[in-house]
């Protein structure tokens, strides 16, 4: 697999930490020390499809490739207005394509995971093109009355397009059943039949334990993909890593011994956009020509279930 193609489209409404502290008690202070983040883009009249197809079709055209070209569509995706159909196939409709679609469920981790179906599909299946496209509005997910949550994230859609290549050195996903450390429920339509009690309401989050979770996982994904693809953390030219909060980012700098320049950062501007995090910074650094071809990435991500991954991938578009 080779990504040949990136895009990325977010909200028009910028939300700064001060507009914040209009209705919850925190500060500017508090939310830059503790996770990095100034502002976010959220949703306010843009559809989320929208954003998703718009970061699509940049991908395409990054890719140089028409929707005619694209022969699979894998969109990850936690919630969106519709319940079904699946977001993907209301992408497929507006970017004019025809090829199937798959929405995955991977939380903030699904284009890590979005990469390794498309490079089974790719190597097993008579396929040329796969469209990944990751679109979140963890927005409309949290409560927004809970400081300790509803600061850290931002909407976005990030999208890239691959096809056969072998610049994907080594991957490595994993699954730790840990709901009650980050998770949602939501009330179902009734039935005339139901008997037991549903809760509804927004994100509830342990912070402190997904922080470990999320800095012990990256550090054994990151310590097995080098060894799998049987380099060191020192042949990595760019760690690309989820977009949660700059301290776990530097506890993973801290345990791979890098220099910080290796680590972009984009949080401080969108905060955590979940599983579009990863494409759309690396969809900033493509244009802004930070990427030279023949570098190596590592891509590393974590998020709600618990679901991890990495993956080590060389750019060569
Ligand atoms: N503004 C001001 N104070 C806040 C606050 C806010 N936005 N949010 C929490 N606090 C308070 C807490 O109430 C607590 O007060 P107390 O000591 O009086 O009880 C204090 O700050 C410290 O809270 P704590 O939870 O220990 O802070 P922390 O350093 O762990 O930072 C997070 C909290 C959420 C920023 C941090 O744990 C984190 O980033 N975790 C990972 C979350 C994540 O990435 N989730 C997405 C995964 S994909």
């Amino acid at each position: 697999m080779r990504i040949i193609g990136t895009g990325s489209a977010r909200p028009s409404l910028v939300v700064t930490n001060a507009m914040l502290e209009n209705f919850l008690d925190t500060s500017d202070e508090w939310i830059v020390t503790r996770t990095g983040i100034h502002e976010r883009r959220v949703i306010s009249s843009e559809n989320l499809e929208d954003l998703a197809s718009t970061a699509a079709l940049r991908a395409m055209e990054d890719a140089g490739v028409t929707p005619e070209q694209i022969d699979f569509i894998i969109c990850s995706n936690v919630v969106n207005e519709y319940v079904t159909p699946g977001l993907g196939c209301i992408i497929q409709g507006k970017i004019g394509a025809t090829c199937p679609t798959m929405d995955i469920n991977c939380a903030c981790t699904g284009f890590i995971y979005a990469l390794d179906i498309a490079e089974s599909y790719l190597a097993t299946k008579d396929m040329k093109n796969i469209l990944i496209v990751c679109a979140e509005e963890p927005s409309r997910m949290m409560n927004w009355k809970d400081r300790s949550s509803c600061i850290l994230f931002g909407d976005a859609a990030g999208a890239a397009v691959v096809t056969k290549g072998d610049d994907l050195k080594a991957i490595r996903l994993s699954t730790h059943c840990k709901v009650e450390a980050l998770y949602q429920k939501r009330k179902l339509q009734p039935t005339p039949f139901l008997t037991k009690e549903e809760s509804d309401g927004g994100v509830v989050m342990n912070g402190q334990d997904v922080f470990k979770l999320a800095v012990s996982s990256s550090i054994k994904d990151i310590d097995k993909v080098l060894g799998m693809a049987g380099i060191t953390a020192d042949d990595i030219d760019l760690y690309v890593l989820h977009q949660a909060n700059v301290r776990i980012i530097e506890a993973i700098q801290h345990f791979v011994k890098q220099d910080r320049s290796k680590f972009p950062v984009n949080l401080n501007k969108y905060g955590n956009v979940s599983s579009a995090s990863i494409p759309a910074l690396l969809d900033d650094l493509n244009r802004g020509n930070k990427l030279r071809t023949g570098e190596m990435l590592l891509l590393s991500a974590f998020g709600a279930g618990f679901t991890t991954g990495a993956c080590i991938l060389r750019w060569s578009k």
